[in-house]
C-alpha cells in the first residue's frame, strides 16, 4: 500500500444475473479479490469489499426471453442463487447489491444527466441493425454475427467472445437477428454519445503513469489507444434497463455498461445507508487517500480501464482504479466454460459435494493470471488430496496428535535450538513478508505456492528432527521440536488464512487461541506466540480424501444439463410490449358490467355473444371464448369492460365493446372480475 493511502476500496465485477456463477468466474474476478481483502485485513488495514448483480442488459432479456419469464423473474432468482453461492465459497463482500434498486438507478441517472449537462454526450443520428420480422432495433446481443477482427462466426452485437473486441453491431459480418434469425436491415435511430475520443489524450496519461498494472491489462489499452478512441452509445432501444432521464429519450435506457460500472458506487451507498452512515460512501470514492483496486476477468478490461475511467473524469470529483487486475479465462477440461453446451461446473452445485476450501485451494493454484488455464477434475482431486490433505492436513494433525498423546494438550517447552531448529524458525519468520508481498502485487499463485512450500518445509522438518525417537532419548529437544511444530501450525493458519478461511479457522480452534482469527496480525504471524504450557483442543483430521468415485461422478456429469441453470416456466410469456405513456393508457374507458345472457353465434366455434348491462345502459358484445368457457358459466357474472372500443361486426354480429380475461387456455383461462360487488359502470383506473 503506497504511504499516502489509508484505505483500500475493493470491487469485483458485477456479475449478470443471467445464470448461475461457474468456477471460471470464480477463477477471474472472485477469489483473487476475496484473497486479497481478506489478506488487507489481516494486515488491519481498512478495506471496503463491494460487488452485486449486473440486472441490466440483453444478457438479461435473453435469457429471460429463453426461459419464457418475465426480466424481474430472472434476476429475482438468479440474484438470490448467487448471493447464495457466493457466500458458500466464503466470499467476504461487505455488500452485494443489484442494479434494479432504486438507488442505483438514482445513481445512473445522476451521472448521465450531469454528462448531458455539461454537453459531454453528443446526441447523433446514426445507422443500426433494424430487425423487420420482430418490428426493433437489435441492440447488442440481439444480434450475432462474424468478427471483423478474428472472424469467430458467433460474434455478439456488443463483444466478440472468442477475442474480446468490443464491437459496434454494424461492424459485424453477416449479422443475423438473434431471436429470428433473418438478416436485419439498417436504419437511422437517435442515441445519445460518450464521446470516447475528447478523453483519449488523458486516459493514455492515467493508463501510462501505471507502468505496474499487469502486462496483459496494459496490452489491450495500448491496443485501444492505437485504432484511436471513438464515440460509444449510451443509450439503447430497450425497455429493460435505467431509463434515460430526458423526455426527448423516455422510450429508450440507458447502455448496460454505463449504468453497471456505476452499480460499484450504487452498491457502496446501500452499505453506508446499511450501517447507518450514509456519507460514508464518499470517503470510498471521492477521497484521494483511498485506493481503488478493481477485479474483473479479461472480457471487462476496456470497461473498466477505459470507459468508467472516462466517465469518472467526466464527472469529476471520483478517484480512478488504481489498479485492475484481470484475470484471463479457465477452461475445463480442455474446452472453454460454455453455458450454451453445457460444458460449465456451478458452484451451487460443486458446493454440494465438495467443501469450498478444496475449490478455494486448487482454484488459487491454477489461477489463470497470465494466460489461460485449465480446469481438470483429475487434477482438482491430486491437488486436494495431494497437497492438502496430505501435506498441509498432514502437518497439523501429526503435530497436534504427537502433541496430545506425548505432552497432554499442552504447548511444550522450547529448549536449545540446534542449528535445524534454527534454520526452520528463521524460514517461519520470512515467510509471512514473502507470501503477502506476492499478494500484495496480485499473485495469488505464487503466494499460495510459497504457503504450501512452508508446510512442506515443516513435514521436512518434523521427519527430520525424528521427535519419535527423541521422545525417549532426548525428552527435552523433543518438546522442542513440537513447540516449534505448534508454532509453524499457527503460522500456517494465518499464511492460509485468505486462501482457505475455514479450514484455517478449524485450525485456530485446534490451537484454542482466545482472539479469533480475523483479528490476527499477519505481520506478527513468523513469531512464536504459543506460550509454553498454553492449552490446545482435540487434534482432528482437517481434509478428508476424494474418493476416485466423487471424481467420476463430477466427469459424467459433464456435458449434462444442471437443474440449477433454468427455471421451468410455468407458462410461457409473451414478451412486454413497448412502454406507453399514462396519456395513451387513460384513452381506454374500462368499467364494470353484468352478463345478463351469453349464447353462441350461430357457425362460429369460437364466438358467443353476450348482453352486459353497465348499468346506465345495455350493450351486446361478441368474445372470442367460446371454447374456454360456457355461456352458463357467464350468467350473473360481473366483468371488466372496454366500453369505449368503436363498434365492429365479427361474423356478422355487432360488438359494442370487448370483455377482458387472461389470454390463455384451460387452467390459466379467467375473466377480469371485481374483488367484490360494486355498482355496475363502475369506472375502472
Ligand atoms: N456483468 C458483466 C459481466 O459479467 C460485468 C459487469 S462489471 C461492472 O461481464 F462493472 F460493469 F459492473
Ligand atoms: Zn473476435
Amino acid at each position: 500500500m503506497k504511504k499516502n493511502h489509508k484505505r483500500i476500496l475493493v470491487t469485483a465485477a458485477l456479475p449478470y444475473a443471467n445464470g448461475p456463477i461457474h468456477l471460471g468466474h470464480l477463477a477471474g474476478a472472485y477469489l483473487p479479490a476475496d484473497i486479497y481483502v481478506r489478506y488487507q485485513r489481516s494486515q488491519h488495514r481498512d478495506v471496503l469489499f463491494i460487488c452485486g448483480s449486473d440486472e441490466h442488459g440483453v444478457a438479461i432479456t435473453i435469457a429471460a426471453e429463453k426461459q419464457g419469464i418475465t426480466p424481474q423473474a430472472l434476476v429475482d432468482r438468479f440474484h438470490a442463487m448467487n448471493a447464495e453461492a457466493f457466500a458458500a465459497f466464503g466470499m467476504n463482500f461487505d455488500n452485494y447489491s443489484r442494479t434494479s434498486i432504486p438507488v442505483h438507478h438514482e445513481t445512473s441517472k445522476e451521472f448521465f444527466l450531469d454528462l448531458r449537462q455539461k454537453k459531454i454526450l453528443k446526441e447523433k443520428e446514426e445507422k443500426q441493425l433494424y430487425c423487420e420480422v420482430n418490428k426493433m432495433f437489435l441492440a447488442d446481443r440481439y444480434v450475432e454475427g462474424t468478427c471483423p477482427v478474428c472472424k469467430f462466426e458467433s460474434a455478439r452485437g456488443d463483444q466478440c467472445e472468442n477475442c474480446g473486441t468490443w464491437l459496434n453491431a454494424t461492424e459485424l459480418i453477416n449479422p443475423k437477428c438473434k431471436l429470428c434469425g433473418t438478416t436485419p436491415v439498417v436504419r437511422a435511430t437517435t442515441h445519445l454519445y460518450l464521446p470516447l475520443g475528447d478523453f483519449q489524450k488523458r486516459l493514455e496519461d492515467y493508463v501510462h503513469s501505471h507502468a505496474e498494472w499487469k502486462d496483459n491489462v496494459l496490452k489491450y489499452c495500448e491496443g485501444w489507444f492505437k485504432e484511436g478512441l471513438e464515440d460509444r452509445a449510451v443509450t439503447r432501444d430497450l425497455h429493460w434497463g435505467v431509463p434515460v432521464p430526458l423526455a426527448e429519450f423516455s422510450d429508450k435506457v440507458i447502455y448496460v455498461w454505463f449504468d453497471a460500472v456505476l452499480g460499484y458506487i450504487s452498491s457502496t451507498k446501500e452499505w453506508a445507508q446499511r450501517i447507518g452512515s450514509p456519507d460514508t460512501w464518499k470517503k470510498y470514492w471521492q477521497n484521494d487517500e483511498t485506493r481503488y483496486i478493481a477485479f474483473i476477468g479479461k472480457d471487462n478490461i476496456v470497461f473498466h480501464c477505459i470507459v468508467f475511467p472516462a466517465m469518472l473524469m467526466a464527472k469529476g470529483g471520483y478517484i480512478l482504479p488504481d489498479n485492475v487486475p484481470a484475470n484471463e479465462f479457465l477452461n475445463l477440461e480442455g474446452g472453454k466454460f460454455s453455458k450454451s453446451r453445457n460444458n460449465a461446473i456451478y458452484v451451487k452445485d460443486v458446493l454440494k459435494t465438495f467443501e469450498p476450501d478444496f475449490l478455494r485451494y486448487t482454484l488459487a493454484m491454477n489461477l489463470p493470471e497470465t494466460h489461460d488455464t485449465d480446469f481438470y477434475w483429475k487434477d482438482f482431486q491430486a491437488k486436494a488430496n495431494g497437497e492438502l490433505a496430505d501435506i498441509l492436513g498432514n502437518f497439523v494433525n501429526r503435530t497436534l496428535a504427537f502433541t496430545e498423546k506425548n505432552f497432554g494438550r499442552k504447548v511444550p517447552a522450547r529448549g536449545t535450538l540446534t542449528s535445524r531448529d534454527k534454520e526452520m524458525t528463521g524460514l517461519v519468520k520470512e515467510t509471512p513478508e514473502t507470501v503477502g508481498s506476492l499478494y500484495e502485487i496480485f499473485k495469488f499463485r505464487d503466494g499460495t505456492f510459497e504457503a504450501m512450500n512452508l508446510a512442506r518445509s515443516a513435514n521436512k522438518y518434523f521427519n527430520d528432527s525424528e521427535p519419535w525417537k527423541t521422545l525417549k532419548s532426548e525428552p527435552a529437544q523433543c518438546a522442542t521440536t513440537l513447540n516449534i511444530s505448534l508454532q509453524i501450525v499457527r503460522t500456517l493458519a494465518i499464511l492460509f488464512s485468505p486462501v482457505i478461511p475455514f479450514s484455517a479457522e478449524r485450525i485456530w480452534k485446534m490451537l484454542c487461541i482466545g482472539t479469533p482469527l480475523s483479528d490476527e496480525q499477519w505481520s506478527s504471524a513468523g513469531e512464536m506466540k504459543l506460550a509454553e504450557g498454553h492449552k490446545l483442543g482435540a487434534a482432528e483430521i482437517l481434509f478428508k480424501k476424494i474418493e476416485d468415485a466423487a471424481i467420476e461422478q463430477e466427469l459424467a456429469k459433464l456435458g449434462v444439463p444442471s437443474e440449477t441453470e433454468t427455471v421451468k416456466p410455468i407458462a410461457s410469456f409473451a414478451p412486454l410490449k413497448p412502454a406507453i405513456a399514462y396519456d395513451d393508457f387513460a384513452k381506454i374507458d374500462l368499467r364494470t358490467a353484468r352478463i345478463i345472457s351469453a349464447e353462441p353465434v350461430p357457425k362460429s366455434k369460437k364466438l358467443l355473444k353476450l348482453h352486459v348491462d353497465l348499468g346506465f345502459e345495455q350493450r351486446q358484445i361478441v368474445a372470442g371464448i367460446a371454447e374456454k368457457i360456457s355461456p352458463e358459466q357467464l350468467l350473473g357474472k360481473t366483468i371488466i369492460m372496454v366500453a369505449n372500443l368503436a363498434p365492429a361486426k365479427l361474423m356478422g354480429v355487432e360488438s359494442n365493446g370487448m370483455l377482458l380475461a387472461t389470454a390463455s387456455d384451460g387452467e390459466n383461462f379467467a375473466l377480469l372480475t371485481t374483488s367484490k360487488t360494486v355498482e355496475q359502470g363502475t369506472g375502472i383506473q
